[in-house]
């Protein structure tokens, strides 16, 4: 039997991952030491591989069959655009994408100006103001904080996560548009899901059976 490579994206989302893969008999002990620099572990006896990679990596992975399976957010998978099949929501890490800012610039989405929009996630923006809003918009890429955009006056509005809401919460920033919903999904390779149909579909009604 060949090994079954699972890549997990780093962090609270992969913690997550392996307290499901263990309710199903799936253990990876190495796995849990957190001090460890080793950067992939295997469990023998069920022929399983795991890596750790950064988020937007996982599709990268899975997509050129370096790795079978992986799990991240589906805000990752829409950036990404990476050829791959996404085969269960596993419910956890929801949250959703937003267009957010100061309660005065709702005009400007409602009117469809040209608005600058700051976001890590120019895709998924391309793809809301042309595609969905079909309004034109200067998309400007940051890679984190986010929320400071409008603040320091960089953008009108942003294109971000939101979760709680704390942050925008705490920097007087709002909720203008709902984009899309997000949570952790399982992603196939598509050469994986012909190849190891029987063990892959296993894997996925035994999960589903603890969602
Ligand atoms: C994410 C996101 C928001 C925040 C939302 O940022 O980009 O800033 O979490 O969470 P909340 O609604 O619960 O406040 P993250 O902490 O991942 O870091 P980043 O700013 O570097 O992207």
């Amino acid at each position: 039997m060949r090994y079954l490579t699972f890549a997990l994206g780093k962090g609270r989302l992969a913690d997550q991952t392996l307290e499901l893969f263990e309710k199903v008999g799936i253990t990876c002990e190495e796995m849990k030491d957190k001090n460890s620099r080793k950067l992939i572990f295997v469990n023998e006896t069920l022929k399983l591989r795991f890596f750790l990679a950064k988020g937007p990596d996982v599709p990268t992975y899975v997509e050129y069959g370096a790795a079978d399976i992986g799990v991240v957010g589906r805000d990752t998978i829409l950036e990404e655009g990476r050829k791959v099949h996404e085969v269960l929501d596993l419910g956890y890490g929801k949250c959703k994408m937003c267009v957010c800012g100061y309660q005065d610039a709702a005009p400007l989405l409602n009117h469809h100006e040209l608005i600058r929009v700051a976001t890590k996630y120019p895709n998924i923006t391309k793809d809301y103001f042309y595609n969905t809003k079909h309004q034109t918009v200067e998309i400007i890429k940051l890679n984190g904080s986010i929320e400071l955009a409008p603040i320091v006056g960089l953008s009108e509005v942003i294109v971000d996560i939101v979760e709680t809401g704390t942050t925008l919460k705490e920097n007087g920033l709002e909720i203008l548009e709902e984009v899309c919903p997000l949570s952790a999904r399982m992603i196939v390779n598509p050469v994986s899901m012909r190849m190891e149909n029987g063990r892959i579909k296993n894997l996925l009604s035994q999960l589903k059976g603890k969602l």
